[in-house]
């Protein structure tokens, strides 16, 4: 399939995809920069109210303090709510705003301005349309991948791609994004970070500022002096739906389109892998005297596991348990960064975390799809219900881990499976970071699939060079038997979802999702299998397809 032929498929307009240049794409990243004015909105991006049929959230940051920072819909002028830090690594203050527009029309298309009285464009602000979610049973299109970075590549992780990735969901012009963690990697440039984060938002205002882009916190999003668990670049940017915990608005959410819930998790406070900030060494980082914290020295790691105490895996049961009791509900998604399930040889691999602390919970309340990002390539399992006990193989030792194998309903890959009976996991690492990850594990002894998986913390060690330290990767194997697909061509790719319409699944018959892997052949950095070195390519074309099924719940 042409790229032509893909866009048509996909119904969208594909102007903006081919409209795309690695100049523009440079330009991009600098145009926050090109007003005068201190209030001048940049970095605008759009996220769902508390109810997405009627309200959403603008945000949006800007270079210095604004004045009256507001959103004009309408005859409406809505005032911002401002949301300054001051990075506790570079001693940078950062000026953001979001504000609440509620009271809208299901399915309705909105123009509205974001604007300040000291904004640079003020005699013509920043505009942009979006469009509510429909009401009640209907069909609609999201997107997702993780792992995103920005296109400036003087930042570690940073590559070109990243905004061919944002210019591919315009192409489908989908109603909203997904966007499963590791949104820019600022921890990886600690001394830069607001500017990282600055490249990041105005990257993605592209396509953000058109239509809601609902993210997770990643591994990446934990940053040394930024909060208690690091999240507050995260935190600040993103207004997202209320759940109600006290202490920890904006960590985790849901929200409801059309007869599917959507559960937004942070894995980090599960996973047993050590992958937030962390100083390898020999030199200690050094935060400016301005923000007094003390340097973070040499074989320092933010390791967040369990810093909720157990709430958020308690929020989500209640949120299962309400959504597989709700006969409006069919379909229950959720999106995490870390993986239960992944083969990538290259990554990270699979956590045992996740799959004692979650996948119980997937099971009981058949759990549809999982989202996730974390390794940079793509790979799809099979529907997977329960466990397989002791099927793990430790490294060092070769003893018997018991690694709690997600054990999959079929392993025939018929390309329609029924989710009531299995949860299907993808890993969708596959924005535009630099580092392709599409190498997969294979298990010598039999040829079969193999993952690696942590079953425990991997902190820092020292190495044999003085004052550097390294956390090793996962301590078990295990036989992927759940692996049914994976991207061998490509790191690089985004998922289409079509949730079905619902003139034609009636009452008490069948509804379906169809997926579409769209991936970028030819952009990985360094091929795997050949060394070969790529470029960033503005063309993506179908890797594969496949259908979800469930009874509708009435
Ligand atoms: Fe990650």
């Amino acid at each position: 399939m042409s790229r032509r032929q893909v866009l048509a498929a996909a119904g969208g307009t594909g102007l903006l995809a081919a409209a795309a240049s690695p100049a523009k794409a440079a330009l991009r990243a600098r145009r926050g920069r090109a007003a005068a004015g201190g209030g001048t909105p940049e970095q605008i991006h759009l996220t769902w109210g508390e109810n997405p049929a009627t309200s959403v959230v603008v945000s949006w940051a800007s270079p210095g303090a604004a004045i009256r920072p507001a959103v004009r819909i309408g005859q409406r002028v809505i005032p911002a709510e401002p949301r300054q830090y001051t990075d506790g690594i570079n001693g940078q203050t950062v000026w953001t705003y979001y504000a609440r527009v509620g009271g809208l029309r299901p399915g309705a298309t909105y123009a509205y301005a974001v604007t300040a009285d000291n904004d640079g464009n003020a005699a013509d602000p920043f505009s942009a349309t979006f469009r509510t979610a429909p009401q009640g049973r209907a069909p609609f299109r999201f997107t997702s991948f993780g792992d995103l970075a920005t296109p400036n590549a003087a930042w570690v992780l940073s590559y070109g791609q990243s905004a061919y990735a944002v210019d591919a969901v315009e192409s489908f012009q989908p109603l909203f994004h997904l966007l499963n963690g590791d949104l820019c990697y600022a921890d990886l440039n600690p001394t830069a970070q607001p500017d990282v984060w600055r490249d990041f938002g105005n990257n993605n205002q592209t396509s953000a500022a058109n239509r809601p882009w609902m993210p997770c916190l990643g591994n990446h999003e934990v940053e040394f002096d930024n909060g208690p668990q690091g999240f507050t670049s995260y935190l600040a940017r993103y207004t997202l739906p209320d759940n109600r915990v006290a202490g920890f608005g904006g960590y985790w959410y849901s929200f409801r389109i059309g007869s599917v819930l959507f559960v937004s998790l942070d894995a980090d406070d599960v996973v047993y892998q050590d992958a937030g900030a962390f100083v390898a060494g020999p030199a200690a980082l050094a935060p400016v005297a301005s923000t007094s914290n003390p340097p973070i020295e040499p074989g320092t790691s933010f390791y967040v596991r369990g810093y909720s105490g157990g709430a958020q895996t308690a929020w989500l049961e209640r949120t299962l348990a309400a959504g597989r009791g709700d006969d409006t509900v069919d379909w229950i998604i959720a999106q995490m960064h870390q993986c239960a399930i992944s083969s990538s040889a290259t990554g990270n691999g699979s956590d045992l975390g996740i799959r004692q602390h979650w996948l119980p919970l997937f099971d009981r309340y058949q759990v549809d799809l999982v989202l996730n990002g974390h390794d940079h390539d793509y790979e799809r399992s099979f529907p997977v219900r329960g466990a397989d006990l002791d099927a793990g193989t430790e490294v060092g030792t070769g003893a018997v881990v018991n690694t709690l194998r997600p054990h999959p309903v079929t392993t025939k890959d018929t390309g329609v499976f029924d989710t009531s009976r299995g949860t299907v996991h993808l890993v969708l690492g596959c924005g535009g970071t630099d580092g392709n990850l599409d190498d997969y594990g294979i298990d010598a002894a039999h040829g079969q699939r193999q993952a690696k998986v942590f079953t425990r913390a991997n902190r820092p060690v020292p190495t044999s060079t003085p004052d550097v330290y390294a956390r090793a990767a996962a301590d078990a194997v295990e036989d992927a038997t759940w692996s049914a697909r994976r991207d061998t061509s490509t790191g690089y790719g985004i998922a289409v979802f079509d949730v079905d319409d619902p003139a034609r699944s009636e009452t008490g018959g069948q509804t379906s999702i169809t997926v579409t892997q769209y991936h970028a052949v030819g952009a990985d950095p360094v091929n795997p299998a050949t060394g070969a070195k790529g470029a960033p390519t503005p063309d993506y074309t179908e890797f594969e397809t496949f259908t979800l099924v469930r009874p509708r719940s009435r």
